[in-house]
């Protein structure tokens, strides 16, 4: 289970000029959170509403179906290349980052049991691209081809590029190195993977990119690379129970959700920093800035008034980051709320030999790596609450698969939960569909003629 304390958003702790009387707003909002809740259980089957993300926790079926196919080419690939962008990747990174082995990728094939190294190719960029070919025997390599429209720009451009050469390398055998995540009905590559015959994974109705990660686009490459996605569902499934308590007081998702609308609407803390202490959870802010900054900014609400909403989501890992970013969130403007995630217990424990005792550093002797780790983490929580700037700390119990999903999970539930508190609709995109379609115009792609020849007079003066 996760742990949480929320008392360095506290007037007592912070004082009133930028705290909250969490006692107060929790009673105060007791009532609208109940139906917050409510209304987001209650509408999450309903077609449109873009809920089934809370019912990937019971998805048993495709549980069983990824592991069948990952058991089947169990061995048979060196490398797992996964193309997409957007939340078709974050979150597969942030969570194979997180629970796989440091530095997978460089670890011998032993060290990996046999299992494959997993490559994110989460864009366009032709000279990563062309080194991450330079390193990859195509032969050995199965592609995870991740689009839920089927059609974005980038993730087809990039396939189109790797598809060429595997067939050029593979011959006509290129099709078996090749499995496509797609939507069940709609976009290009589900009609491609029907013709050219790659194995495909659906991505179910109504779940946006962003609340995708367990879904068929994580389960399928966490799978490959040996995760237990049983462990996964069964983490989501848990935290999901306690999620859908309707009392605030016992709801960390909710009070969360609260506390980051409130700092931002009666306290101008419109940033959102997220610092996890440990580099496994590295792109797990990267996840989050998408979580956050796609889903509450809106320009409108749902009664369609103008209200340009949002949280700046920015991103830390500490202890690094307190040689960076640390000077700004204590002494820079007062407008941020970090929210800190520790780790209980690290897999590893490392001493700190006693040598050098008679220098200045001698202190350190002795000591592990872990207490100093979590001495860095407790300095900067109390340096924040020292100059009054809130603070939320999570902690998980230890890093691996039922803890990562519960942490990512209860993120997303936080978020969805602030986007009704905003009024907002959480979960369309339309600012990014925007420049979807400008890139398609800009391309040449057929029936975008017309924004093409607007875009281009506009370029020239914009
Ligand atoms: O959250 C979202 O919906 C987006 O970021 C998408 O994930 C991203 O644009 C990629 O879209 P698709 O999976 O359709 O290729």
């Amino acid at each position: 289970m996760l742990r949480y304390s929320c008392i360095n958003t506290d007037i007592k702790i912070i004082g009133e000029e930028n705290g909250l009387n969490l006692e107060e707003e929790f009673n105060n909002y007791s009532a609208k959170i109940a139906d917050i809740i409510r209304g987001l259980n209650q509408r999450k089957d309903k077609p449109g509403e873009w809920l089934q993300w809370m019912n990937l926790g019971y998805n048993e079926e495709t549980v069983w179906y990824v592991k069948e196919f990952a058991s089947l080419v169990e061995g048979r690939f060196d490398n797992i290349l996964v193309l997409g962008i957007g939340g078709s990747t974050l979150g597969g990174l942030a969570v194979t980052e997180a629970v796989l082995k440091p530095y997978w990728n460089l670890l011998t094939k032993e060290q990996r049991n046999n299992y494959p190294r997993i490559f994110f190719l989460d864009n366009i960029d032709p000279d990563s691209i062309n080194g991450i070919l330079e390193i990859l025997d195509l032969k050995k390599t199965l592609v995870n081809v991740i689009t839920k429209s089927g059609d974005t720009a980038e993730t087809m451009s990039q396939f189109m590029v790797i598809k060429d050469l595997m067939e050029k390398t593979l011959g006509d055998d290129y099709r078996k190195n090749i499995i496509a995540t797609t939507d069940k009905k709609m976009g290009i590559l589900r009609q491609l993977a029907d013709q050219e015959g790659y194995k495909i994974f659906y991505v179910p109705d109504d779940i946006g990119g962003r609340f995708s990660v367990f879904s068929s686009i994580g389960l399928v490459p966490f799978a490959l690379v040996g995760l237990d996605i049983e462990k996964i569902i069964n983490g989501i499934k848990d935290i999901d129970l306690e999620l859908k308590n309707t009392d605030i007081h016992q709801n960390i998702a909710a009070q969360g959700a609260l506390i980051h609308y409130l700092m931002d609407t009666k306290k101008g803390k419109n940033i959102t920093v997220l610092m996890p202490y440990s580099s496994r959870l590295k792109y797990i802010p990267d996840w989050y800035v998408q979580l956050i900054a796609e889903s509450l900014g809106k320009a409108y609400n749902r009664d369609g008034e103008k209200v340009n909403t949002g949280l700046t989501p920015v991103k830390a890992v500490g202890a690094s980051d307190q040689h960076t970013k640390l000077q700004l969130l204590n002494e820079g403007p007062n407008d941020k709320l970090t929210t800190f995630i520790r780790v209980g217990e690290f897999d590893s424990t490392i001493n700190i030999p006693k040598i050098f005792e008679y220098t200045g550093i001698g202190y350190l002797g002795g000591n592990t790596l872990n207490n100093l780790m979590d001495a860095e983490a407790d300095s900067t929580r109390v340096s924040l609450a020292d100059y009054q700037r809130p603070s939320i700390t999570i902690t998980i119990d230890r890093i691996d698969e039922y803890h990562i999903a519960q942490l990512l999970y209860m993120l997303e539930v936080q978020t969805a939960i602030t986007g009704e508190l905003y009024n907002i609709n959480t979960f369309d995109q339309p600012g990014v569909e925007q420049v979807k379609n400008y890139v398609y115009a800009l391309m040449g792609r057929a029936g975008f003629e017309g924004s093409a020849n607007s875009l281009q007079e506009k370029m020239t003066t914009v």
